[in-house]
């Protein structure tokens, strides 16, 4: 349980906010890359802000207030140029820095045309693996982490987007929270298909640890031992809003205190004999929540998590809430933000930053998965497991993958469709 005050400290989210400011010192995902192939900008609101994301001509990205600095058009509206992207209604051009670059009347008529003081708010985007990241604190920005996965050869990469209607950090607190999958994923996911019973394995243990990228959870479940990579490896509530499951990353981004934007990358690697497999591009696509009716979707593994997320209320209210022994977890989450709340309050820098370029290039997390994803399987392996071969005949995790998605998989892959 939490006071109303702490409640507030862990989910506020705009400019100046506590926990505003923390999460803005880390780069932060924000869209797909490929997303900006048909239409090269993009709205986008981040932690309470309205911005613009484009791709000029030139293949520089930027992310710019969505208000003009002239006198506040939509820059959505604008257009991309070599360098720049132009306002529409007066014909302003502004840099991805944000400095303005051109004021056309005020050009052609003054001898000296001064631009001072006409820049806009910019921040910098990068792109990693397919994923545009936005970095929204104080310069200069730390190295963008490149976790291990973006670094593998050979698989088929797809990013989806979804628009969950709640705060980030209920969203967080169930990268903590391994008993839900024995009931929201196992139970109630065999419930809906029509079972009469709980047959899912129970969970006996669960341990967490903490490290500088965050928390690993582990768990023995009926019909596990402790030799068991779920109890020797675990997975990662991945610092501060994200989560690693060993072959996918997810993360909860900040909207705005009661909106989450819901980013996941997935990798898998082509069955061996399909090497070499060169992805040109990464798909992205936005997973639907709402059937026509209006009722959340509950078939796939991240929507169901939506319906637990969304269902907890626009904010979760942490006074009525009672924690017992299985949100141990959640409480190390919450007890290392408000640390480091603290010590940014105290001026100092949040953990998990990184400020060495070398130390950025390839950085391991625990991973249950790694030899599956670096060495790779055969097709007739992929068979032989149960989960695998599920992977491979539909995208479990989301719904509504597009059908070209599914098709640029089912080609790398090499099985039939
Ligand atoms: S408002 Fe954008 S150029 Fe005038
Ligand atoms: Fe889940």
């Amino acid at each position: 349980m939490l006071t109303a005050a702490r409640n507030e400290m862990l989910t506020r989210v705009g400019p100046g906010t506590p926990m505003g400011e923390l999460l803005r010192r880390y780069w932060q995902p924000i869209a797909g890359a490929s997303e900006l192939d048909s239409n090269p900008i993009k709205t986008v609101r981040l932690m309470g802000e309205d911005l613009v994301l484009y791709r000029d001509r030139g293949g520089r990205y930027g992310l710019i207030d969505r208000h003009c600095p002239h006198r506040r058009a939509d820059m959505a509206y604008g257009w991309v140029e070599d360098t720049g992207i132009r306002c529409s209604y007066h014909g302003w051009l502004v840099d991805q820095t944000g400095r303005c670059l051109e004021q056309p009347y005020e050009d052609t008529t003054s001898p000296k045309p001064s631009k001072a003081g006409c820049e806009t708010k910019a921040y910098p985007v990068k792109e990693c693996a397919g994923l545009l990241f936005a970095y929204l604190g104080p310069l200069p920005a730390p190295e963008l982490p490149v976790w291990e996965p973006f670094t593998w050869r050979n698989g088929f990469r797809e990013i989806v987007l979804a628009d969950v209607p709640c705060n980030w950090f209920q969203c967080q607190e169930n990268s903590i929270d391994p008993v839900h999958f024995e009931w929201m994923h196992d139970n109630w996911g065999a419930r809906m298909r029509g079972a009469d019973a709980n047959v899912a394995p129970k969970h006996l243990k669960l341990k967490f640890e903490a490290f500088e990228h965050g928390f690993v959870y582990k768990r023995v479940r009926e019909g596990q031992s402790e030799e068991d990579r779920y109890w020797t490896v675990g997975r990662v509530a991945l610092w501060p809003n994200g989560f690693y499951l060993g072959s996918h990353f997810e993360w909860r981004v900040p909207v705005d205190d009661e909106n989450t934007l819901s980013v996941a990358w997935f990798f898998m690697r082509v069955p061996k004999g399909r090497e070499p497999y060169v992805q040109e591009r990464v798909p992205t696509w936005v997973s639907p929540l709402q059937d026509e009716t209006g009722r959340f979707i509950t078939s796939h593994v991240i929507n169901q998590d939506i319906v637990a997320w969304a269902g907890q209320g626009r904010i979760a209210d942490r006074t009525k809430e009672h924690l017992r022994s299985s949100d141990i977890g959640i409480t190390m989450m919450r007890g290392r933000f408000f640390e480091e709340l603290e010590a940014m309050a105290a001026g100092k820098e949040p953990g998990g930053i990184i400020r060495s370029a070398n130390e950025a290039q390839c950085i391991a997390l625990p991973n249950m998965a790694r030899e599956l994803n670096t060495e790779g399987l055969t097709l007739a392996e992929f068979d032989k497991d149960p989960i695998l071969r599920q992977r491979l005949k539909e995208f479990r995790h989301h719904y509504g993958q597009p059908a070209e998605v599914r098709r640029e998989f089912v080609e790398a892959m090499g099985i039939a469709g």
